[in-house]
């Protein structure tokens, strides 16, 4: 049975003013209404800026769009100057929070070890971390690709409570750092093949029953027109879309193209 898919926007630090996110969120909400009675294959995740997370959940209300971060603090409280914890995220309406993304590890010097533990202390404040890995264009080109996205993978695996892999809490998004927001997608075969290697190394890190249900997102200038090809991929669970989040009405069609069976 395939996986409930996911369509998550990662809105950066974009759309980040109040009427802004309200806007969008708005137009996203609108859409999928107009969609009722079609029911929807998979889950719709928007990951606004911290600011507005609030506001977001609020207009989200109870619709079944869900809501995640960025990024979040390794610790629970205390004095960390500028950061936000876990703990904080769940109490404006978070569900999700995405980590690791290659921005934070490029510009924030974030290694595997610290990704790590945001996984532990994300599963510590009831949050389901969507873990990002992908390789850079000198990595691919030098043939270490599946070295790089393994490692990285290996790193948060110890984080993983068996109970939540067993409820699907944990997300990994495949994002090759040569297609964030180049325009420059993978093929549906450059996905698929590093996707069915992962979905491999779960399997024989965790067994079958648990990786069957971890959900794999592709991340990469994955747009209106190239979505339906990707997310036919067998081991393509969803997308975490960063520029064409921005539109609703391409984030809509993105939502759109997941295939139904
Ligand atoms: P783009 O869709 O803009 O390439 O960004 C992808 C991304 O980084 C999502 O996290």
């Amino acid at each position: 049975m395939k996986r409930r898919g996911l369509i998550a926007g990662n809105w950066k630090m974009n759309s980040g003013l109040v009427e802004a996110a309200q806007e969008l969120t708005g137009s996203i909400l609108a859409g999928l209404s107009e969609r009722e009675g079609k029911k929807l294959l998979c889950e719709v995740l928007v990951c606004p800026p911290f600011t507005v997370l609030s506001s977001v959940n609020q207009k989200i209300g109870g619709s079944s769009v869900k809501l995640g971060a960025q990024n979040m603090a390794i610790e629970t409280s205390g004095a960390y100057t500028g950061e936000v914890s876990g703990l904080m995220l769940r109490n404006v309406g978070c569900h999700y929070v995405i980590l690791g993304h290659s921005e934070r590890r490029q510009y924030y010097g974030e290694t595997d070890e610290i990704v790590a533990k945001k996984t532990a202390s994300a599963y510590r404040d009831g949050l389901t971390p969507i873990v990002c890995v992908g390789e850079t264009l000198a990595e691919r080109e030098a043939g270490t690709t599946w070295a790089v996205v393994s490692r990285q993978i290996n790193a948060v695996l110890p984080s993983l409570p068996q109970e939540a892999a067993k409820q699907q809490q944990l997300v990994i998004a495949y994002e090759p750092v040569w297609a964030i927001g180049t325009g420059k997608v993978a093929t549906p075969e450059q996905a698929a093949e590093v996707h069915t290697s992962i979905r491999k190394l779960l399997v024989s890190k965790l067994g079958d029953e648990v990786a069957s249900k971890i959900r794999l997102l592709y991340g990469g200038s994955m747009n209106a027109a190239n979505a339906a090809v990707l997310l036919q991929q067998e081991d393509i669970d969803g997308g975490l879309i960063g520029g064409a989040a921005l539109k609703a009405k391409d984030f809509l069609t993105i939502i759109d193209s997941y295939p139904s069976a």
